[in-house]
C-alpha cells in the first residue's frame, strides 16, 4: 500500500457541515491537510473553522462560485447530497447531476489532481430519482479525466446521525414499534468514523486512483434485527408491529402528491425494500483500507456512552 497519509495536501471539500462531512473534515484535519470548505451559511460552520478550514460561501446549484475556492487545491472531496427534494432549487437533478458537473468543471479548470466522490450503494441508471442522479454524478466524475475515487456506502451510522437517532427515539418513545412491510429487508450499516478514515486514505494514497468501492459494515442486518439490537442495548422490551406496505404505499404517494410531510417519501420506500447490502463476504474497509469494520452494536454503545 502506497500510503501518502503524511503528505500535506490542500483539500477542497463540499458538504462539510453535514453529518458525514463533520467526521470527514475532522479526519482530514487529523491527517494534517489544509482544508477549504464550500458552505451555504458560514455563520453555521464554526465547527469547520475550529478545525482550521478556510470557508467559501457558495451553493453547488449556482454558477460561478467555485473557481476562487478551488484554485490551488490538490484534491476535491465532494460530499454534497440530498435525500429529499426542495424545489425549485434543491432538486436531485440540480444538486447531484448539475452540481457535480459544475464542481468537476471547476476542478478541471483548477487542474486538481484528484476527485473523491460520495455516491451511494444502489446508485443506478434505472433506479429512483436519487439513485439515478447519484449514478449520473458518478459517470461525470469517471469521464472527467481527473484521477478519482468513488465511495458508495450503505446506510451510514453514528451517534450524531439521523438514522440511528430516529431509531433510538422510536424504541425509547413507543411501547410497540411500527415496521413497514415484513422488516426482513437487509442493510449493511457502516460506521461514519470508518468511512471518514476511508475518505482520508482516498485523499492521501496515490495507489487509490480511478476506482469505485461499495462500502458496508461488517454485518448484513435485517431492519427487524437492527431494532432488536437497539432494544437489547437499551435494555428495553418492545414488540414490532408489521404494517403492510400495500397499505402504507398509497398513503405515502397521496401525501407526497399533496406535498404533505411524511416520515418516508415514495422513493425512500422503494429504496427501503431494495436491500442495501454488498454481495459476497469480502469487505473493502478491511481489504483496501486496513480497518476492522465497526459493528452496529459498537456504534450504538458509543451513543449510550
Ligand atoms: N447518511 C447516509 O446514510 C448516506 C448513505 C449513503 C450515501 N450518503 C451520501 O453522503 C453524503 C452526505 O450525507 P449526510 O448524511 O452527511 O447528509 P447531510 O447531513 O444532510 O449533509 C448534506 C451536506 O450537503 C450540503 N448541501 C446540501 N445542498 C447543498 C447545496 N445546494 N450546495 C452546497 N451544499 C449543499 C449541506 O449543507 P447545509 O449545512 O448548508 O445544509 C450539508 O453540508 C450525501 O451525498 C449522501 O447522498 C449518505
Amino acid at each position: 500500500m502506497s500510503d501518502k497519509v503524511g503528505t500535506k495536501l490542500t483539500v477542497f471539500l463540499t458538504g462539510g457541515t453535514g453529518f458525514v462531512g463533520g467526521h470527514v473534515t475532522r479526519r482530514l484535519a487529523e491527517h494534517g491537510h489544509q482544508l477549504r470548505a464550500l458552505v451555504r451559511n458560514p455563520a453555521a460552520a464554526s465547527s469547520l473553522t475550529e478545525l482550521g478550514a478556510e470557508l467559501f460561501e457558495g451553493d453547488v446549484t449556482r454558477d460561478g462560485e467555485l473557481d476562487k475556492a478551488i484554485a490551488g487545491c490538490d484534491v476535491v472531496v465532494h460530499l454534497v447530497g440530498i435525500i429529499r427534494e426542495r424545489p425549485p432549487g434543491q432538486t436531485f437533478e440540480n444538486v447531484h447531476t448539475r452540481g457535480t458537473q459544475r464542481l468537476v468543471e471547476a476542478a478541471q479548470r483548477a487542474d486538481a489532481q484528484k476527485f473523491i466522490q460520495m455516491s451511494a450503494l444502489g446508485a443506478k441508471t434505472d433506479g429512483t430519482a436519487y439513485q439515478r442522479t447519484k449514478s449520473e454524478a458518478e459517470e461525470i466524475v469517471r469521464r472527467s479525466g481527473i484521477a478519482y475515487v468513488i465511495l458508495r456506502p450503505s446506510v451510514i451510522v453514528g451517534p450524531d446521525g439521523e438514522f440511528m437517532r430516529l431509531l433510538v427515539r422510536l424504541v425509547r418513545g413507543l411501547p410497540v414499534i411500527p415496521v413497514i412491510g415484513d422488516g426482513r429487508y437487509r442493510l449493511q450499516p457502516v460506521d461514519v468514523t470508518d468511512l471518514a478514515e476511508a475518505f482520508a486514505q482516498a485523499v492521501g494514497r496515490s495507489d487509490l486512483k480511478d476506482v469505485s468501492f461499495d462500502i458496508g459494515g461488517p454485518h448484513k442486518l435485517t431492519y427487524n434485527r437492527l431494532l432488536e439490537i437497539i432494544c437489547e442495548e437499551l435494555g428495553l422490551r418492545r414488540r414490532l408491529i408489521h404494517v403492510s406496505a400495500r397499505l402504507v404505499r398509497p398513503l405515502v404517494d397521496l401525501a407526497s402528491n399533496w406535498r404533505l410531510p411524511t416520515p418516508v417519501s415514495p422513493d425512500e420506500l422503494t429504496m427501503m425494500f431494495e436491500e442495501s447490502i454488498i454481495p459476497g463476504e469480502g469487505n473493502v474497509l478491511r481489504e483496501v483500507f486496513g480497518l476492522e469494520p465497526t459493528p452496529f452494536r459498537s456504534v450504538l454503545q458509543r451513543l449510550a456512552g
